[in-house]
């Protein structure tokens, strides 16, 4: 059966990816940052993937105001990234999946979890940054990615448990699935941030650190906050925290910490990363 081999949250913000194309990964500003980056491509490296799930958020450029999927999984073979106005270079197309994305969709309907089936969807900030922050050099095309977009930008939003569940389902989903892919999970965003409005900057470095202890001891602890409780601890965007928690799930059982690193503030986060092994 495919199997989930590790785990990997990380922040995604643009100004990651704009720091990687002008080279200034070494500067005062950035260099504890990036300093998370080199033990998690070298276990990449050994590990080779076949698959990644991305949790992420489209913050506007495929899913608007207008239209949001609570939940959206995309079952295309090929992602093509565009122009979002946050100044990062339009990326190479990503690679999909289309064979394990469609077991998902349909061991999520049969369990009650009914998400947008996208066979065309453009990814934004949020998977990308990620990608190219794992792949320096943009050399991801050889990872199938299934891309799973979890609402973050519109109220309602799903709630901290549901994301949770919603990842055991894709877990169970991947266990159940023939074959000996090796599947890798990220958990993109987070962790405290606010973009905008009167409170926009906060960052509560003790909660980010917390967040990360109980994603790997206990787990279920988190989700026992509401969305706005996150709003008020950690901030409007700090509900970013709920893909950590869906990749956390997908994990199923216990987990170790092999890899740490948390640097606040990187543009307005608490910017952490971490690398999981299954137990
Ligand atoms: C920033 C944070 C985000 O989560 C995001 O999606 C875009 C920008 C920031 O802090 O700059
Ligand atoms: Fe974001």
């Amino acid at each position: 059966m495919a199997k989930i081999i590790g785990g990997i949250t990380t922040s995604h913000i643009p100004a990651i990816g704009i720091a990687m194309d002008r080279g200034i990964e070494d500067t005062p500003y950035w260099k504890d940052f990036f300093a998370a980056y080199p033990p998690i491509r070298e276990w990449l490296n050994e590990q080779q993937p076949d698959i990644a799930i991305v949790f992420y958020n489209d913050h506007g450029l495929e899913m608007f105001l207008d239209k949001k999927p609570t939940f959206a999984i995309g079952c295309a073979s090929q992602y093509e990234n565009a122009d979002e106005g946050w100044g990062i270079a339009t990326i190479p197309p990503v690679t999909g999946e289309t064979e394990l994305s469609w077991h998902i969709v349909n061991e999520l309907v049969e369990n009650d979890f009914d998400p947008t089936v996208c066979q065309d969807i453009k990814v934004d900030h949020g998977l990308t940054v990620p990608l190219s922050l794992m792949y320096p050099g943009r050399n991801y095309q050889h990872l199938k990615v299934i891309p799973v977009c979890i609402n973050c930008e519109r109220h309602p939003m799903p709630k901290p448990s549901r994301c949770y569940a919603l990842g055991q389902a894709i877990g169970r989903a991947v266990e159940s699935f023939p074959g000996d892919q090796k599947v890798v999970v990220f958990g993109t965003g987070g962790l405290s941030h606010q973009l905008d409005g009167e409170r926009a900057g906060i960052i509560n470095a003790d909660f980010d650190n917390e967040c990360m202890d109980k994603l790997v001891s206990d787990p279920e602890a988190l989700t026992r906050y509401s969305n706005d409780d996150l709003i008020e601890i950690a901030g409007a965007q700090g509900v970013e925290l709920n893909m950590w928690l869906a990749m956390r799930g997908c994990m199923l059982g216990n987990v170790r910490e092999v890899h740490r690193n948390y640097v606040a503030p990187i543009s307005n986060t608490g910017a952490g990363t971490q690398l999981l092994l299954p137990e």
